[in-house]
């Protein structure tokens, strides 16, 4: 049996915008995430297996070589810090911005500004960056509650078409990052199967090339 090289992404849109590039590498997926139950996907390369994690745990499975690739957002990865990991490209896919956004306004004189987001160190390295001390009120998702329910004055949350600021009556207030996923791979394996790496991310290049001409 070869070595076995594994690949970690999220189910959902990176899953979905990831599969024509791996189709252009020769990798297709038995399963459908949407559908199977299983963690551990089988592709049409026997050596080939896609793992299916949470986004935010993509950096973690690759830092510990439990796969030799993965597929992760650019705003996981500046809260991740990206050790243990090479980031040679840039696949221009789920592309969004990381904002500060909350209701229009000066917020309530009450002390410090109070944050919600899940990105705990990217937000603080933001307002560090501006000499702002600020309160930080960790969450896991759905942000943009929070300064509607008096929790947070504003929030730090990946932001795309701005609907859903919109429709919670928030507004995108300062932009922090241009974001779209990155192909990360662990450091170790780099050196250990460096044809096998180079050969898939020479690939992914020629497709990402591909989108961009057809886009
Ligand atoms: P987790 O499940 O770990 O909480 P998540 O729910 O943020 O992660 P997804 O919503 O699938 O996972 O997002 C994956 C990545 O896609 C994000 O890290 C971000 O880079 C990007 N992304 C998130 N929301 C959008 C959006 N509305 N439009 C475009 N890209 C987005
Ligand atoms: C993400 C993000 C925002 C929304 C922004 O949520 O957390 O809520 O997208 O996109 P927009 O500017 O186009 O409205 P997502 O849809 O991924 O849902 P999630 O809460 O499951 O992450």
């Amino acid at each position: 049996m070869k070595d076995i090289f594994t690949i970690a992404l999220s189910k959902g849109r990176i899953f979905k915008e990831t599969i024509p590039l791996l189709a252009h590498a020769g990798i297709e997926p038995v399963d459908d995430p949407e559908t199977s139950r299983k963690l551990i996907l089988d592709t049409n390369q026997a050596d080939v297996k896609l793992v299916i994690i949470r986004a935010t745990d993509v950096p973690t499975y690759v830092q510990y070589g439990a796969a030799e690739v993965g597929i992760a957002g650019k705003d996981v990865l500046m809260e991740h810090g990206g050790e243990g990991l090479y980031e040679p490209l840039d696949l221009e896919i789920a592309r969004c911005k990381l904002m500060v956004a909350g209701p229009e306004g000066e917020p309530a004189e009450h002390g410090r500004l109070r944050i919600a987001t899940k990105f705990v160190n990217c937000t603080k390295r933001y307002y560090a960056e501006q000499g702002k001390q600020v309160e930080m009120i960790k969450l896991y998702g759905s942000m943009e509650l929070a300064p509607l329910v008096g929790l947070a004055d504003r929030i730090v949350d990946v932001v795309d078409t701005g609907n859903t600021l919109k429709a919670n009556g928030l507004m995108p207030l300062e932009h922090i990052a241009d974001i779209s996923s990155r192909l990360v791979v662990n450091k170790a394996a780099m050196k250990m199967k460096h044809a096998r790496i180079r050969r898939f991310i020479d690939l992914m290049q020629e497709a990402v090339e591909k989108n961009r001409k057809d886009t």
